[in-house]
C-alpha cells in the first residue's frame, strides 16, 4: 500500500487498551472463578487469539456496552486431548503453557508459520524444573504439549532472556505449584503479570531484583479493570510528532508503567519534546503525554534499558534516522526472536529506503539525517511493527513509500490507519 507524506501531524488521539495487559487479563479468566469485566480490552487479533483460546477451554464470553465479560468457573474433569491454535501470538502461547501446568487434560498449542519458527524452550526448561509435564517439537518450537498435573514443584529462577513472557509463565504456573517460587531479574521486564496478580490479592512480593509466589493458590470473585491505550501503539504517534516539523500531538490515557516507557527515556535524550502527566497510579500507571517536533541528536541505547523498549525499537529505529549523528543500540539480540528478526529485516529495509545503517549480532547502528529515497517498496516482512515504523518513515519521505503486507498491522492495533488519517495534515 501506498503511504503519503505528511507535512505535521496534530491533534489529540486515544488508543485501544494495552495489549500485553490485555492478553494477561482473558488468559486469567482461566484460573478465576467468577466474572472479569473489562473496559478497554484491546481489539488487535493477537488478543482474539487468547480470547479464543479462554473460549475453547470453557470462559462465556459477553459484550455489554463497551466492556467485555469473562465468566468461568475451573472444571477438575479431564477433557479429550485439546488443540489450540494460537495463530500469530507469543504471549497467548507461552503465558497459556505456564497456566495449562496444572490444568486437567492433554493440550496442544499450536500457531502461525512465524510463531512456529520462535524459541519455546526458553519456557519448557523452567516448567519442566517445575514438574510440569511438557514437551516441544525436537528443535524446541511449536507444537508444545502439556499434561496438567497435580503436584507442580516451586522453583528459582534467573530471568537471563529478559523475557516477561517466560517470567509470566513460570508465576502462572507457580500460582498451582506448591511451595515459594522466586524469579531473579537483573533488568526489570515489564510487570504487568505481578501487578495483575497483586490487585488480584494474590500472594506476590517484590524485593528489588526478585518476584516471590507463594503457591498453591486460589483465585475467586468477581473483578473490574479498565485497560489503559496501549503504549506500544501510541509510541509510532510519539516518533511521527518528533520527526516532523511543527506537530503537536496529545496521546491521551495512555499506559505508562516504567517497565514500558523506556522509549520516551530515549526520545528525551534525543532531544525530543515529550511530557508525561500521570492521571493515576492505581494497578497501572496511566497518563496523558504531549510530544511536539524537535531536533534530534544520535543517541545509544544498551543493554540494561532493552527490556523497557524491546517493541519500540523499529520505532525509534526511524526516530534515529531522522536524528543528526551515528546512534548504536547493543544488548537486542532479542529482537531476533521476534515475529521476523527484526534487526536483520529492519536494516535490510531502512537500507532500501536509502539510511545509512548496519547490523550488528545484538543490534544496529544507523547514520542521520537520511534522505529517504523516492518510489522505493519497503517489505515489512508481514511483521506488524516493522510495517508501522515503515509508514511512519514514509510520513516525513518527499513523496511517500510503498510498505508491503500492512493487514499485519492488525496483529496488534487495527486502527492504525483510521488514527494516522486523523491526525496526519497533507504535504502540499
Ligand atoms: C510481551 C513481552 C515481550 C514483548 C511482546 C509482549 C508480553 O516479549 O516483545 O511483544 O506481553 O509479555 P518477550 O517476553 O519475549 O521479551
Amino acid at each position: 500500500m501506498h503511504v503519503g507524506a505528511a507535512a505535521r501531524v496534530t491533534g489529540e488521539l486515544e488508543f485501544a487498551g494495552d495489549k500485553s495487559i490485555s492478553h494477561r487479563l482473558a488468559l486469567i479468566s482461566l484460573l478465576n472463578e467468577g466474572q472479569i469485566e473489562i473496559t478497554n480490552l484491546s481489539d488487535c487479533v493477537d488478543v482474539k487469539s487468547s480470547l479464543l483460546a479462554a473460549t475453547q477451554l470453557g470462559v462465556k464470553i459477553s459484550y455489554s456496552n463497551n466492556k467485555v465479560l469473562l465468566q468461568s468457573f475451573i472444571s477438575k474433569e479431564p477433557h479429550d486431548h485439546t488443540i489450540i491454535d494460537c495463530g500469530n501470538s507469543g504471549t497467548t502461547a507461552r503465558l497459556l503453557a505456564g497456566i495449562l501446568t496444572g490444568r486437567a487434560g492433554r493440550h496442544s498449542l499450536i500457531g502461525d508459520e512465524s510463531l512456529s519458527r520462535r524459541p519455546m524452550q526458553r519456557i519448557v526448561g523452567p516448567l519442566s524444573a517445575m514438574n510440569a509435564q511438557i514437551s516441544s517439537a525436537k528443535n524446541g518450537r511449536l507444537p508444545l504439549t502439556i499434561t496438567g498435573s497435580n503436584s507442580l514443584r516451586a522453583i528459582e529462577f534467573a530471568n537471563e532472556t529478559g523475557s516477561a513472557q517466560v517470567k509470566s509463565a513460570i508465576l502462572l504456573a507457580a500460582l498451582q505449584a506448591k511451595g515459594k517460587t522466586q524469579i531473579f531479574e537483573r533488568y526489570a521486564s515489564r510487570d504487568h503479570t505481578e501487578r495483575l496478580l497483586i490487585q488480584l490479592n494474590l500472594p506476590v512480593e517484590l524485593d528489588s531484583g526478585s518476584i516471590c509466589l507463594e503457591g498453591p493458590t486460589k483465585l475467586t470473585g468477581n473483578h473490574s479493570f479498565a485497560v489503559p491505550g496501549d503504549i506500544s501503539s501510541a509510541a509510532f504517534f510519539a516518533v511521527a510528532a518528533s520527526i516532523l516539523p511543527d506537530s503537536q500531538l496529545i496521546l491521551k490515557n495512555v499506559l505508562l508503567n516504567p517497565t514500558r516507557t523506556g522509549f520516551l527515556k530515549v526520545l528525551q535524550r534525543m532531544g525530543a519534546s515529550v511530557k508525561e502527566h500521570i492521571i493515576s497510579e492505581v494497578w497501572e500507571p496511566r497518563g496523558n503525554l504531549s510530544v511536539n517536533s524537535a531536533c534530534l541528536s544520535a543517541t545509544d541505547i544498551d543493554k540494561a534499558e532493552i527490556p523497557a523498549l524491546i517493541d519500540e525499537l523499529p520505532a525509534l529505529a526511524i526516530a534515529m534516522a531522522f536524528a543528526n549523528g551515528i546512534s548504536r543500540v547493543r544488548g537486542a539480540s532479542e529482537l531476533r526472536h521476534k515475529e521476523t528478526d527484526r534487526i536483520r529485516d529492519l536494516i535490510s529495509q531502512l537500507k532500501i529506503a536509502g539510511v545509512d545503517c548496519q547490523e550488528y549480532p545484538d543490534g544496529f547502528e544507523i547514520s542521520g539525517p537520511a534522505k529517504i529515497c523516492e518510489r522505493v517498496r519497503l517489505d515489512s516482512c508481514n511483521d506488524h511493527r516493522l510495517a508501522m515504523s515503515f509508514a511512519i518513515m514514509a510520513l516525513n519521505s518527499r513523496r511517500g513509500l510503498e510498505v508491503t503486507n500492512t493487514d499485519s498491522i492488525n496483529i496488534s492495533f487495527p486502527n492504525f490507519f483510521t488514527i494516522l488519517s486523523k491526525c496526519a495534515q497533507p504535504n502540499n
